[in-house]
């Protein structure tokens, strides 16, 4: 088990810098994903862990041990790549036993490692198979067994998944946590997928071109976003921003008006609220809008019936999107005007320039809880 540590990380290709000041620790042990959006330094910050590219400037350690000039195969670290990277005249073993044999390990014990690797992944049957002959997901746990055979002190995933329909990767984000659970092993993800950020990490950076917005885990992200660009970014469908002015504040909350509405909102203790006038965004999102006979007017573009839920796609009289998020199918005309409400204290607020100045309280006690039974036994 190893800690592995980013420390004022910077990279530069000539003039374009694409990381910049970027200091995380990822616990020994734990799963961190980076997640942002396309181009924001994703696969570069990866490279650079693995060796395949250098840092301009800053840091890598694991355990404590400066590796930022030591060659990739030096560093304890497997990297697997969205694209698999098999070798395609290859078997299925062969390509597992890859690295074992540049590394010159007895053959014996390469086999040994194979057979385990292969077990883990459910690819025994398929061992003397070449990579043309296996479905997309199979592939991709040819190339993790590729990276587990190695022992690795550190996993680095780089959208391992995006390749394969979105069912499958439902069901691969599921193997990939419980292989993690198993194998105990520090692992770095990165994704443009939010959900799968959110489903399988302890903790998750949130990347925006080259820099962290903010680490935390996946409830602190979706809760207590600390920039507009976070809430954005975590939870689908995406928080609603609604444009308006603080018209009164005190030490205890802030009056805003959204489309001629006054909302009183609490603000964090120690926040300072803009002044009156200033402009800020309210941010609510879907799921906690509901039908409201006094709540703001909003014309009804499309329903997405998605079967568990449906989403209200409506618009305000000044053109300002709102979602609604609510269980079940829902009964309502295309173009009809209606209320929407929301608790005020299920709001985020956030100043022009993005920052939040309040950031939803969720009480823990609010979280449902799942006892074990008495025998642990779920048959
Ligand atoms: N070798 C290079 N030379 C010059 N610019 C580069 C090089 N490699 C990456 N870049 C630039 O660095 C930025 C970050 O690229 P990177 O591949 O790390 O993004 P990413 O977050 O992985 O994106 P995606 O989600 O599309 O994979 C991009 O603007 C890219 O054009
Ligand atoms: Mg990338």
């Amino acid at each position: 088990m190893s800690e592995l540590t980013l420390h004022e990380v910077e990279k530069r290709f000539g003039n374009t810098e694409v990381l910049r000041d970027l200091s995380l620790t990822v616990g020994s042990g734990e799963f961190a994903s980076f997640v942002g959006p396309s181009g924001c330094g994703k696969s570069t910050l990866l490279r650079i862990i693995a060796g395949l590219e250098r840092a301009t400037t800053g840091e890598i350690r694991i355990d404590g041990r400066d590796v930022g000039r030591l060659e990739p195969v030096d560093r304890g670290v497997a990297m697997v790549f969205q694209n698999y990277a098999l070798y395609p005249h290859m078997t299925v073993r062969q390509n597992i036993a890859f690295p074992l044999h540049t590394i010159g390990l007895p053959r014996q014990e390469v086999e040994q490692k194979v057979a385990e690797a292969a077990r883990t992944l459910r690819l025994t049957d398929r061992l003397s198979h070449k990579p043309a002959a296996l479905s997309g997901g199979q592939r991709q746990r040819v190339a993790i067994g590729r990276a587990i055979v190695r022992d690795p002190k550190v996993f680095l995933f780089d959208e391992p998944l995006s390749n394969l329909d979105a069912a499958l990767r439902g069901e691969m984000r599921i193997e990939l946590a419980e292989l993690h659970a198993r194998l105990g092993t520090t692992m770095v993800y990165v994704t443009h997928d939010q959900v799968e950020a959110m489903t399988m990490s302890d903790r998750i950076a949130v990347l925006n071109a080259g820099r962290i917005e903010q680490v935390g885990t996946p409830t602190e992200l979706y809760h207590h976003p600390s920039t507009r660009f976070v809430a954005d970014f975590i939870g689908r469908p995406a928080m609603n921003m609604l444009t308006g002015q603080a018209t009164a504040t005190d030490n205890n909350g802030i009056t805003v008006s959204i489309e001629n509405q006054e909302i009183r909102v609490p603000v964090d203790p120690g926040a300072s609220p803009p002044k009156p006038g200033s402009a800020v965004t309210l941010g609510v999102r879907p799921e906690n809008v509901a039908p409201a006979e006094t709540g703001l007017r909003a014309e009804v573009q499309m329903v997405e019936y998605l079967g568990g839920v449906s989403v209200i796609h409506a618009r305000t009289p000044s053109g300002q999107r709102l979602a609604a998020s609510l269980p079940g199918a829902v009964n309502v005309a295309r173009h009809a005007v209606v209320g929407f409400g929301f608790d005020p204290t299920d709001t985020h607020l956030f100043t022009p320039q993005g920052m939040a100045f309040r950031r939803r309280a969720v009480a823990a006690a609010a979280l449902p809880t799942f006892l074990p039974t008495a025998d642990g036994d779920a048959s």
